[in-house]
């Protein structure tokens, strides 16, 4: 266990036994077997050919044949980091989630860095939004916290996902570009996409470059629930602070940093962990009263909206510090399986239509990506406390259950698992009232595309407005189709004319005095028409 300044905790000693060190060992084969010559196949004579009989050169070249798992559907390249986290203060009055309620517990945490449209090799340094992932391994089970560097995403509605993923990544033809960067699919699809407005005054600006994992803030995106021992519910936005601030590089210096170093950031944090300067961040919430739900100009429920901080402020209320660095890559950083559906009683959903659709993505494509059921048996999904349930068998089963019997209710078996009330730990949904009609629709309290996005453009200095405008001038200059370039030109000026007359001057375009019907084609059927009669300037 021994790295060096590096901290051991409840979770690194839970995956000791999983490890190996073969350090001055005998090299074995998969079955135990001592190896005398791992170099040489066997041959009929030197001059060979090759024996179909050489178990050996077999068993080597077929596991090797099999190393490659499928790279995660959305951020493939990340990186990770263990550490601990504590809680300041008891939240018990909002939450009964016992590892925010001890102030003496440190729970042991797995964070992931991720950029999100690029492939597992691709350059740290993309323009994109980064994954800010953290698994909290508590006394009542895993509890992950599955956000971005940024505090809205793109859409509103789960469903719209595929189509955004599809655009963002490469396009499907020739597989250009890597990065998030740049392409008629992406602006073709913002351009028909209002909701877009603000996250991507967010991607614009220099919050999409930053100059380490260390000096990002990260956000829950959604509006979720606390629930208190007595019952009673808040909302809460969940902030992570950097204590090492928010700073970012300029866009040439990203693309000098890419050219010469596309591991920069895993570099950067895999380096300071190991010299012992280790990253911190502060936990912030923003907590709701129920009764105060209604009380806002936009939806809470809507994920591309912030709760401005001067409305509700941040408290912060715990600290988090990454202290050791993976073993294995592969094993860890690669195998662990993120999902916003792992909590623990105390935390709850709000009915926020992207969160809602996360419930389901995740544990699914997991199934493919990690081959079966039984991926929450590998050591770094394991919850440092025990599981009993009667899910069983499937590929790769690693445990080994005893008893008769697999099944409740059952009165035959003396092994069977017994449901936990709440008093026991047990997790009971929040009973929230719901009367309502089944629609397939968007409420129209999501419907103010503009206002915030507006608000954070105008919350940025002169240089980061510059860096904002010169990052659209640059990437809508990389845009071929006309069409989508004064589609853009008329969203932009639903946020701020000035901004759209600069774009429009640096891409030698007028703005459109409004949508004709080439520019109008393909507005998507669920769009309100109110929201596209005001694409007119
Ligand atoms: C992966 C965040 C929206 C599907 C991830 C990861 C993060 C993340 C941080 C990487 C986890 C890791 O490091 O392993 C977010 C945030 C969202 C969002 C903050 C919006 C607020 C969505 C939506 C869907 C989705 C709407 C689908 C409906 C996925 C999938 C993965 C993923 C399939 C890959 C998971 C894996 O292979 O383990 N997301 N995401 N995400 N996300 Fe999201």
């Amino acid at each position: 266990l021994d790295k060096g300044v590096q901290p051991a905790n409840l979770k690194t000693e839970n995956l000791a036994p999983h490890t190996a060190d073969a350090t001055g060992e005998l090299m074995t084969t998969n079955t135990g077997l001592k190896i005398n010559d791992d170099q040489n196949s066997l041959k009929a004579g030197d001059r060979g050919p090759t024996l179909l009989e050489d178990f050996i050169l077999r068993e080597k070249i077929t596991h090797f044949d099999h190393e490659r798992i499928p790279e995660r559907v959305v951020h493939a390249r990340g990186s990770g980091a263990h550490g601990v986290f504590k809680v300041y203060e008891s939240l018990a009055p909002v939450t009964k989630a016992l590892f925010l309620n001890d102030t003496e517990t440190e729970t042991p945490v797995f964070v992931r860095f991720s950029t999100v449209a690029g492939s597992r090799g691709s350059t740290d340094l993309a323009r994109d939004v980064r994954g800010f992932a953290v698994r909290f391994y508590t006394e009542e089970g895993n509890f992950d916290l599955v956000g971005n560097n940024m505090p809205v995403f793109f859409i509103q509605d789960a469903i719209k996902f595929p189509d955004l993923i599809h655009a963002v990544k490469p396009e499907p033809d020739n597989e250009i570009p890597q990065a998030a960067s740049a392409h008629d699919t992406f602006w073709d699809f913002i351009s028909l996409t209002p909701e877009s407005a603000h996250m991507i005054m967010w991607v614009m600006s220099d919050r999409a470059i930053p100059r380490s994992y260390r000096m990002m803030e990260g956000f829950g995106v959604h509006t979720f629930r606390l629930v208190n021992a007595e019952g009673l519910s808040s909302f809460v936005k969940f902030h992570w602070k950097p204590l090492l601030g928010v700073h970012s590089v300029a866009w040439d210096e990203a693309q000098n940093i890419s050219g010469k170093d596309p591991d920069f950031h895993r570099r950067d944090l895999w380096d300071a962990i190991d010299s012992g300067a280790f990253p911190e961040w502060e936990l912030g919430v923003q907590i709701v009263p129920e009764e105060d739900e209604f009380k806002f100009e936009f939806d809470l429920l809507d994920p591309t909206k912030i709760i401005p901080e001067e409305l509700v402020p941040v408290q912060r209320v715990g600290k988090m510090t990454l202290n050791r660095n993976p073993d294995n890559f592969f094993a860890e950083t690669e195998q662990i399986a993120f999902h916003l559906g792992h909590v623990v009683p105390g935390i709850d959903f709000s009915n926020d239509p992207l969160l809602q659709g996360r419930l389901f993505s995740y544990t699914d494509t997991q199934l493919t990506r990690l081959g079966g059921p039984n991926f929450q048996e590998i050591p770094i999904n394991r919850p440092i406390v025990p599981v009993h349930n009667n899910q069983r068998d499937g590929f790769m089963r690693q445990t080994i259950n005893k008893g008769k019997t697999s099944y409740s209710p059952n009165a035959i078996g003396n092994n069977d698992p017994r449901q936990a009330t709440a008093a026991e730990g047990g997790f009971v949904t929040y009973p929230e009232r719901i009367s309502a009609s089944k629609v397939r629709a968007r409420s129209k309290s999501f419907f103010d595309h503009f206002s915030q996005a507006r608000l954070f453009l105008n919350s940025q200095s002169e240089p980061e407005k510059n860096h904002l405008t010169d990052a659209l001038c640059f990437e809508l200059g990389k845009v071929k189709t006309v069409a989508i370039r004064q589609r853009m030109l008329v969203f932009l000026a639903q946020i701020d004319k000035g901004l759209a007359a600069e774009v429009a001057y640096a891409l030698g375009l007028h703005i459109p005095e409004k949508l004709d019907n080439e520019l109008n084609q393909n507005i998507p059927a669920d769009a309100d028409p109110a929201d596209y009669a005001s694409l007119q300037v």
